[in-house]
C-alpha cells in the first residue's frame, strides 16, 4: 500500500481494530480515534492502552473523544479552512462497526448521515468516496442504509 496514504479510523473501541489495521498496512500514515474520552477508555477496556502503546510505538497517532458527527474540533471545518487552512484531509476513512451501544433505528440513521456529510469534508478526492462502513450481519437492512446514504444527495 502506498506509505503516503492518510488513513483514519473514527470510532474505535479498545482499538484491537485499529492495531490489526496498522499492522497489515503497515505503510500507512495512520490516524486511530475513540469516542470515548482517555479515562472512560482505560476504565471500559482493560487491554487497550497496550493496544495504544503498540499503535503509537509503529507510528500511529491517537486521539481520544473524536465524534464521527462533528470532526470540526479535531481536524478543521472547510469554512474555517478558507481563513486559515487548517483543514485535515484523508485518503480513507474508516468507521468500522459503528454502534450508539443501544439499538435505535433513528439515532442510527443520524450517525450515519452526519458521519457522511463529516467524512466526505475531510476526504482528499469525494468523488472516490472512500469511506468504508461495515456493520453487523443484518444491520443493513434494519438501518435502512440505502435511505440514509441517499438523504445526502
Ligand atoms: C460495536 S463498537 C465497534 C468498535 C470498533 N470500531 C471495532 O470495530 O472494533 C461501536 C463503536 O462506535 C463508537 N461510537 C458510537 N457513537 C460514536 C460517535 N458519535 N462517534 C464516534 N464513534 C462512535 C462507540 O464508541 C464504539 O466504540
Amino acid at each position: 500500500m502506498d506509505a503516503s496514504l492518510r488513513t483514519l479510523i473514527l470510532g474505535d473501541g479498545d482499538f484491537s481494530f485499529g492495531l490489526s489495521y496498522s499492522r497489515r498496512y503497515k505503510s500507512i500514515r495512520l490516524t486511530a480515534t475513540s469516542f470515548d474520552p482517555h479515562e472512560e477508555l482505560l476504565s471500559k477496556y482493560p487491554t487497550a492502552q497496550d493496544n495504544v502503546s503498540s499503535m503509537k510505538a509503529a507510528g500511529a497517532r491517537v486521539l481520544h473523544g473524536v465524534d464521527a458527527t462533528n470532526l470540526a474540533p479535531h481536524f478543521g471545518s472547510l469554512q474555517e479552512a478558507s481563513n486559515s487552512c487548517n483543514l485535515e484531509s484523508f485518503d480513507t476513512i474508516i468507521f468500522n462497526n459503528p454502534h450508539i451501544g443501544v439499538e435505535d433505528l433513528h439515532r442510527h440513521r443520524f450517525l450515519l448521515a452526519h458521519f457522511f456529510a463529516e467524512a466526505r469534508e475531510h476526504l482528499v478526492r469525494v468523488r472516490m468516496f472512500a469511506t468504508a462502513l461495515s456493520v453487523y450481519a443484518g444491520k443493513s437492512g434494519l438501518w435502512a442504509f440505502p435511505v440514509t446514504i441517499a438523504s445526502l444527495h
